[in-house]
């Protein structure tokens, strides 16, 4: 049996309908339970009362990113301890591409990452990258402009949605995929300079400065701000493009078009 966390969340929610529609023997984590949905039990990595995962074979573990390393780690800690207790076979991880390494949010997937491949059970790492949804909305233009001190280089988002099938790929056959660790990032790299011309707009990137002192006045946990810029300095610098991924490998159908993906999302976010 499969338990699959943040069940939801976006990403949880595209694997667990695909999930669903291969007939996968598969539980639902998630903090919000449903008591009137047996396929459904809560799953909160704060909470130690509710991580008991006896009968499970493989644990499908989305992080729970938004919050202090500290926290992140201490959440991920006791879900992959509790995984041993409970005779867990396989853990799949989804973690962040290598080209995310200048990221903010980094650090507290490769101490997971590193956790992981030094427990005794068997792993496999979901290396994601960005999400171009996440790009297009971060670019959205206001007024025809985008202001986002993304630079000019170019980036390699991915779909969720082919994050969520090169996932279930993995839990078709959780034992074939052991030990590995799949970077997933887009197979097409593109600036947001790009995005601007398919959306008809113009790009006139802030200063890093300017960004930082209107995200201070946005209402923002304290953590996210320096997230944010994290993404914006690692775009800029060139670093988000990433030089190979193990996408079309691991996928059935040929990646989908991110450019358009985020375009959509900086539609409707703007
Ligand atoms: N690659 C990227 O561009 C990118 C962007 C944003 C985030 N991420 C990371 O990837 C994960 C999945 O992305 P998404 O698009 O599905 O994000 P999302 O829609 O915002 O979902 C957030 C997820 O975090 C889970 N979560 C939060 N706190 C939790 C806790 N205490 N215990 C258990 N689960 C908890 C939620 O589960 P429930 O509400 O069901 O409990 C939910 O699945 C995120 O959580 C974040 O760590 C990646």
């Amino acid at each position: 049996m499969i338990l699959l966390t943040g069940g939801s969340g976006q990403l949880s929610s595209l694997i667990a309908q695909r999930a669903r529609a291969a007939a996968l023997d598969i539980r639902i984590g998630s903090r919000r339970a449903d008591e009137t949905d047996e396929s459904r039990r809560r799953v909160d990595f704060d909470d130690p009362h509710t991580l008991d995962f006896r009968g499970i074979d493989t644990l499908m573990m989305i992080s729970a990113g938004y919050a202090e390393d500290d926290v992140v780690i201490r959440r991920h800690d006791a879900v992959i301890a509790a995984a041993i207790q409970s005779g867990v076979r396989h853990v799949v991880y989804t973690s962040l591409s290598g080209s995310g390494d200048h990221l903010a949010f980094a650090l507290a997937h490769r101490w997971t990452e590193k956790r992981l491949k030094g427990s005794v059970l068997h792993w496999t790492i979901l290396r994601n990258g960005l999400y171009a949804e996440l790009i297009g909305a971060l670019a959205a233009p206001v007024d025809g402009e985008i202001r986002a001190p993304f630079g000019t280089a170019p980036i390699s988002p991915v779909a969720r949605e082919d994050l969520a099938d090169a996932a279930m790929e993995v839990l078709k056959a959780p034992a074939a995929h052991a030990g590995r660790t799949y970077e997933l990032s887009g197979v097409k790299a593109w600036s947001v300079a790009d995005l601007a011309e398919a959306l008809g707009a113009s790009y006139r990137p802030s200063s890093l400065e300017a960004a930082r002192a209107s995200l201070a006045n946005a209402p923002l946990k304290p953590f996210q701000p320096p997230m944010l810029m994290s993404i914006y300095s690692s775009a800029a610098a060139g670093f988000l493009q990433t030089p190979s991924t193990d996408l079309p490998a691991l996928l059935l159908a040929p990646p989908r078009e991110t450019l358009a993906i985020a375009a959509a999302a900086a539609g409707a976010s703007g």
